[in-house]
């Protein structure tokens, strides 16, 4: 049984949590500023302050640069994930939904140019799966005064977190760094990183009981795609309907509401530390099994299409036959992701009017490139995807 996305659980991370606690330094300790410091020195900018999660600091931002939220315009990808809707929503922020570029799953610069208007205040690229927005919509942004925000929560180690006014990551359980939710807030702006510490003072500190219910979350779904319980895991990667209920109730567990964000703590600037410090390494050997994959197609293969400076955090094949590819990967044990349990398309009604989203959402097919994926695995993917997905859709999803 191989999942699609795994958690990235650093070893310590029990011990650390009860030595921790034993030594009373579990929420508060001088982790959280070494942490911000290293973080930031890594990503090369001067300032970093560590929040509740990615959202957390995009709420931080967005209140400070968001001067009459009527009127102010963000724009924001239409296929992105779900939760930054559910935020936007629930704050009555003003957007605007721009379509993707479907090779690379970044904003589309035809379309973002189109869609500005003058009440545009902020864009909000995201570097979609590890793939850095194109600098084409970052120069069309600044040159037309908007302020850029970056969602850096796929893109740990790409090049990115200065390309823009501000940027903030996070360190969910299934992302590149795990602190069992967390995030962080970049910028070079001295007055939003004082803003950003204002608010973080004035925040509670997490139940030490509700962190360790999220460490147990996190091993807990481990244990159920895991090696000891294959026979569950092989019936419940067969019934999608039922695999959505456990892991949607796996993330409840995880994410705080979307309206009381708590302070980063100690003990997660502790293992986040330890996991920045190993980044690098898991990033490259991500890429070396991505590379390995390769490999093994023709150019009738298509993925989504990387480029200098990004980072392998997701895997998307491009296939016609995207449920199909699907099926037969579970036949082997093999978990992937299609429509909406990859990313969400923000704009449900008329997703006609985002061709870019649309064949995302139709012909996009998550694969596993993570540490437990062994050479073998990816012998036996590549086998399957090469006489299963067939043909590929281009850009307007006829087949080439
Ligand atoms: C692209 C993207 N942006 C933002 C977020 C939000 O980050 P967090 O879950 O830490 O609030 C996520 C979370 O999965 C994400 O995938």
């Amino acid at each position: 049984m191989i999942v699609r996305r795994r958690n990235i659980i650093h070893k310590g991370a029990l011990y650390g949590y009860i030595s921790k606690w034993i030594s009373n330094s579990l929420i508060d300790g001088e982790y959280i500023d070494k942490f911000e410091k290293a973080f930031a020195g890594f990503a090369n900018i001067s300032e970093g302050v560590a929040t509740s999660c990615g959202i957390h600091a995009l709420s931080i931002i967005l209140e400070f640069f968001i001067k009459d939220r009527k009127n102010d315009e963000i724009y924001v990808p239409a296929y992105t994930a779900k939760v930054i809707k559910d935020f936007l929503d629930l704050n009555n922020y003003r957007y605007k939904l721009i379509d993707i570029d479907p090779e690379r799953g970044t904003m589309d610069a035809r379309d973002f140019e189109q869609k500005i208007t003058s009440n545009g205040r902020i864009a909000l690229i995201t570097h979609l799966f590890g793939n850095v927005c194109s600098h084409e919509v970052i120069n069309l942004a600044k040159k037309n005064g908007l302020i850029v925000v970056e969602d850096c929560a796929h893109a740990h180690g790409a090049s990115v977190g200065t390309l823009g006014d501000a940027a903030f990551y996070s360190f969910d359980h299934c992302k590149l760094i795990n602190t069992f939710t967390g995030g962080i807030l970049l910028s070079e702006n001295m007055e939003l990183i004082k803003f950003a510490k204002m608010d973080l003072a004035g925040r509670s500190k997490p139940g030490k009981i509700k962190l360790l219910i999220k460490i147990f979350s996190g091993l807990l779904e481990n244990l159920i795609f895991g090696k000891y319980l294959l026979p569950f895991s092989f019936w419940i990667l067969r019934h999608e309907k039922y695999l959505r209920k456990l892991k949607s109730s796996i993330n409840f567990i995880r994410r705080d509401n979307l309206k009381t964000f708590h302070r980063f703590t100690n003990f997660q600037a502790c293992i986040g530390l330890k996991q920045l410090e190993k980044l690098d390494r898991t990033n490259t050997s991500r890429y070396s099994k991505y590379k390995r994959l390769l490999n093994h197609f023709n150019e009738n293969v298509k993925f989504l299409k990387k480029t200098n400076g990004d980072v392998i955090y997701y895997m998307i094949v491009l296939s016609k036959h995207a449920p199909n590819l699907k099926k037969d990967l579970a036949d082997r044990g093999i978990d992937s992701g299609i429509g909406e349990s990859i990313m969400y398309p923000l704009a449900k009604k008329s997703l006609k009017q985002y061709p870019g989203t649309l064949l995302a959402i139709n012909n996009y097919v998550q694969i596993p490139i993570h540490s437990k994926v062994k050479d073998s695995d990816i012998e036996i993917i590549a086998q399957i995807i090469n006489s299963s997905s067939g043909q590929i859709p281009d850009k307007k999803g006829k087949v080439v």
